[in-house]
């Protein structure tokens, strides 16, 4: 705290993220870092672009990547928007499409990132309870909304609504900006994406950090009606024109260009890929089934088998 504070950062309560032990072999659910490691070909592409022109400023509208994930999506590069990793896709987002005379509305549970967000951008929000078996109900959602934002699936809770319950959230606020987070959608949703040519009100957004394995390269982008993204542009452009370096760049158009391995089972993948040793053994019950014992044991013993653990909403 100090008196050169602006009264805005005396009021943020910044998200916090998830703890990096210096350990080895952790399995890193608190973060959600993917076990396998990126492509060979990713690396190469980076290391590729690690020359002398370095020393020059990169493509700010990253066009080539935004084409080839316009050719993965089927959607024109129009309407895709790159930024530095999806926390700041979301932040941008935030900040040209979430605020309005009425509330936002987002799950409680839910990603803990959004709350902060609304503070720094001033504004209000109402976080609608999800049911007795934490799934966000879209009945809920029938009230008066400026605009909504959910993940699909949800974190932490790992729960997905279909892309026909999605379609009706969209039909019923046809007037309010609509954003789907799916920052774990390749790991058993259906993307929101084909909804997009029919939904001007609809904005995906996606990650590399997950499934692509590189959450260490900041690499998130959006997927919406070409009005949306020029909404995004027009923020990002107002806060830094450059936000993916040449590496990033580079990097990420290698990704898009390789066949994803994230199909394979996690368990035989952790051995396949980065040669994990990892305990994985007891896990799914600890996450699935409510703990018999009290949540600090839990989590002392969570630590003990190099699983940092991770409270929802700080509860
Ligand atoms: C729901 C959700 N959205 C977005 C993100 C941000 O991912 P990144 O900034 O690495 O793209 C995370 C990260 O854990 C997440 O859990």
């Amino acid at each position: 705290m100090s008196r050169f504070w602006s009264r805005l950062t005396h009021d943020l309560k910044p998200y916090v993220p998830g703890e990096q032990p210096r350990m080895a072999e952790l399995v890193k659910l608190n973060t959600n870092e993917n076990p396998i490691g990126p492509s060979p070909r990713v690396l190469e592409a980076i290391r590729g672009e690690a020359t002398d022109t370095l020393r020059l400023y990169p493509d700010p509208q990253a066009t080539a990547l935004r084409t080839a994930l316009a050719t993965y999506h089927q959607v024109r590069p129009e309407q895709v928007f790159v930024g530095n990793g999806s926390d700041e896709v979301l932040a941008h987002a935030f900040c040209a499409l979430l605020k309005h005379d009425a509330p936002l509305l987002f799950p409680d549970i839910t990603y803990s990132f959004y709350p902060v967000y609304c503070r720094l951008f001033g504004i209000a929000h109402e976080a609608v309870p999800l049911d007795q078996a934490m799934q966000i109900r879209v009945a809920d959602y029938r009230r008066p909304a400026g605009a909504l934002i959910l993940p699909n699936p949800n974190a932490p809770t790992g729960v997905a609504l279909s892309r026909a319950e999605i379609a009706t959230l969209l039909e019923e606020h046809p007037d309010a900006p609509v954003v789907i987070d799916e920052a774990y959608v390749d790991f058993g949703a259906e993307t929101a994406i084909p909804l997009v040519a029919s939904h001007p009100n609809l904005l995906v957004i996606q990650t590399m950090s997950k499934s692509r394995a590189l959450a260490g390269l900041r690499v998130g982008y959006a997927v919406g009606d070409a009005d949306l993204i020029e909404a995004l542009t027009r923020v990002k452009d107002s806060f830094n024109s450059y936000p993916l370096g040449r590496l990033a760049q580079a990097g990420a158009i290698a990704s898009w260009r390789t066949r994803p391995i994230f199909n394979r089972p996690a368990r035989a993948s952790s051995k396949a890929g980065s040669g994990s040793t990892a305990d994985w053994s007891g896990l799914a019950s600890t996450c699935c089934r409510p703990p018999p014992t009290s949540s600090s044991r839990v989590i002392r013993r969570m630590r003990a088998r190099r699983w940092p653990p991770r409270c929802a909403n700080g509860r």
